[in-house]
């Protein structure tokens, strides 16, 4: 890496409270997150890290912790000029409650409808915003894996895509596809610290492409 180069990562799942002791989130457990802050660290980049609740944190980066999508689409805009490279791993939750009741919901009513709103879409944010920037996400897709990403890709306007199945959700080996604009690259079966490292690798390919004029997205 010539230049020292600022990675932003996006990591964890967010929680959106319905009432104080519930909320609506996922099984995302930071892993792949951790692996590329590690993968960036070991590059010689600096490493802005955006995390929701989880167990375990990288160490080594300028760690921010949210616990929301909508405050970590606040502190991906407030850091996201400064990154040459950012990744998204995180699991947004895509719907937060309207409204989040002040006391424990009880249990008396038959029925309860909670009226749910849409969150920002954090990645696609910063990938229609960028400037000489890399923006990568991730996919996790159930049916349709490589078109389902792609169709990401190209609607985030993402460098870089890489699509994975539910069961890398917790696990430490996995199977991806490491997509961009003009090539599917597939690694089975590796540990998220190799795989991590390959997409690091592949953001910075793309990012020396970009600065030297050889790929402006
Ligand atoms: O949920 P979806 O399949 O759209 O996620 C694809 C990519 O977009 C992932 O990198 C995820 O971290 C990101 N994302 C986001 N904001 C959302 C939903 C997803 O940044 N609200």
């Amino acid at each position: 890496m010539s230049k020292k180069l600022t990675f932003l990562i996006l990591s964890g799942p967010t929680k959106e409270y319905i009432d104080p002791v519930r909320f609506i989130s996922n099984e995302s457990s930071g892993k792949m997150g951790n692996a590329l802050a590690q993968a960036a660290l070991k590059k010689g980049g600096d490493v802005i890290f955006i995390s929701g609740p989880v167990s375990v944190f990288p160490t080594g980066v300028k760690l921010i912790k949210i616990t929301t999508a909508l405050e970590m689409f606040k502190e991906a805009k407030l850091n996201f000029r400064k990154a040459d490279i950012t990744i998204s791993t995180a699991a947004v939750v895509d719907y937060s409650p309207v409204k989040t009741y002040k006391r424990k919901i009880k249990k008396n009513n038959p029925k309860l409808l909670i009226e749910l709103k849409q969150n920002p879409d954090i990645i696609g944010y910063c990938g229609k915003n960028k400037k000489n920037q890399v923006v990568a996400g991730f996919a996790l897709e159930t049916e349709n894996l490589i078109n389902n990403a792609k169709l990401k890709l190209e609607s985030k306007k993402l460098n870089l895509i890489i699509a994975n199945g539910k069961e890398s959700f917790n696990s430490d080996n996995t199977t991806v596809y490491i997509i961009d604009a003009g090539s599917v690259l597939k690694i089975a079966d590796k540990s998220k610290k190799i795989i991590a490292e390959n997409i690091i690798d592949e953001t910075i390919r793309i990012f020396e492409n970009i600065k030297s004029g050889k790929n402006i997205p």
